[in-house]
């Protein structure tokens, strides 16, 4: 166990916080270790693994298409891409709307290709529109275009000069933002609920606002569905739960079902302005990861997918609500769904070890937040669990 983590030291770049915890095997909503301790996985990979470890979908639908290939060029179809493209569309408005879809292989590239298109769209009309805005705690990855449109100063010390246009607003701030939005805005880009960032709910007139903005001004929406999307917050799209008229959006994380995958759906209006050759990733809509996405969104997709979602977060917030109220260093109970946190006096860090210890697996948001992230899996057997094993880990701290 030591050896790993040594090695890991010696031979990766020391970009990551790791625990030390060598997993060896996972199944479902459980991972076990080297010693053979067994964890409730309460992170799904930081929404990756929303069907849990191993699930047979995604293993049957990945099996079947590695024995056909595993690579093709984006200069000929593919049957997989074509597949998960039309259930996709399907499922949110740009299905109605005769939009299009774009594979790459990660949240930060889908967003750097939203914003490249925003960009794309306003040239081909001859405008001069560049500005993007975007929110203060928001985060939309890691890349500069992406990262020049996150609003947390402390990712980018050190990177700059970050990309020019870019403009940052305070999250769920009216005044600012009608300030900020002008006739050289391509688009408003923000996550449904920032994740990231202290999981933060929008209020419903800061949406409304966001809507009647992009249409006076004719600027677009970018909605960043790569954590909050594909059930996450109890619907397959966090825009149109909250009711954002997104001209695109973004998923990655768990549409590939733990492969590599990245995905931008655009209305029509944006992909008429594009032509062969303006955008594109050697990568991007990889047929075996479009197969493992495809089992994801259709297992999600179901209704009855989805009715479990709802009533384990229901579960989950009121365990929360009783420990709050048992310890007074815990606060406000956050999120939608099963991206659910808590606000917490004493050091997350702490929380998440004691947990980490219990054999519970736990994530933080923003500074002060515990964030739980279970697989959309979960059954109320494994909640009630994770929540005694959280209630003790609370206990010792
Ligand atoms: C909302 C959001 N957008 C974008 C990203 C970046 O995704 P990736 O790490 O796949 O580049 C993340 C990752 O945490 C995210 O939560």
């Amino acid at each position: 166990m030591k050896k790993l983590l040594e090695q890991d030291a010696a031979l990766i770049a020391p970009l990551y916080a790791k625990a030390p915890i060598e997993f060896v095997s996972g199944k479902g909503v459980k991972l076990r270790d080297t010693n053979g301790k067994e964890y409730l996985d309460f992170t799904s990979g930081i929404s990756v693994n929303n069907l849990g470890h191993l699930h047979p979908a995604i293993l049957k639908a990945v099996k079947k298409q590695q024995a056909r290939f595993f690579h093709i060029s984006n200069l000929y179809p593919n049957a997989p891409q074509i597949e998960l493209a039309k259930k996709m569309l399907s499922l949110t408005k740009f299905g109605k709307e005769k939009g299009k879809a774009f594979f790459c292989n990660s949240g930060t590239e889908a967003n750097e290709a939203a914003i490249k298109l925003a960009r794309k769209y306003f040239a081909e009309k001859g405008e001069k529109r560049t500005e993007i805005i975007s929110f203060i705690n928001g985060f939309h990855g890691r890349t500069y275009g992406a990262l020049s449109a996150t609003g947390q100063e402390k990712l980018k010390s050190g990177f700059g000069p970050m990309l020019p246009g870019f403009i940052h607003v305070e999250w769920n701030d009216e005044k600012e933002l009608k300030k900020a939005v002008s006739s050289k805005t391509a688009a408003i880009i923000l996550e449904p609920i920032v994740a990231e960032g202290g999981i933060l709910a929008p209020n419903k007139s800061f949406i409304n606002l966001i809507n009647s903005l992009s249409k006076k001004n004719k600027c677009l929406v970018i909605v960043d569905e790569i954590q909050v999307g594909l059930g996450r917050c109890g619907a397959i799209s966090g825009a149109e739960k909250f009711g954002i008229n997104a001209d695109i959006t973004t998923w990655a994380k768990s549409i590939g079902g733990g492969l590599p995958l990245g995905m931008v759906l655009m209305s029509e209006k944006i992909a008429r302005s594009l032509k062969a050759g303006d955008h594109g990733t050697t990568f991007g809509g990889n047929p075996v990861a479009c197969a493992a996405g495809l089992a994801v969104v259709e297992t999600v997709s179901n209704k009855k997918f989805l009715a479990n979602v709802e009533a384990r977060s229901k579960q989950i917030k009121n365990g929360l609500e009783k420990l709050s109220k048992k310890y007074k260093w815990l606060g406000e109970i956050r999120g939608y769904g099963l991206l659910l946190g808590i606000t917490t006096e004493k050091p997350v860090a702490d929380l998440i070890k004691a947990c980490r210890e219990n054999g519970l697996l736990v994530l933080r948001a923003g500074t002060n937040v515990l964030r739980l992230l279970p697989p959309l899996i979960v059954s109320e057997r494994e909640v009630a669990l994770a929540l005694k094993k959280l209630e003790d880990s609370c206990t010792h701290l």
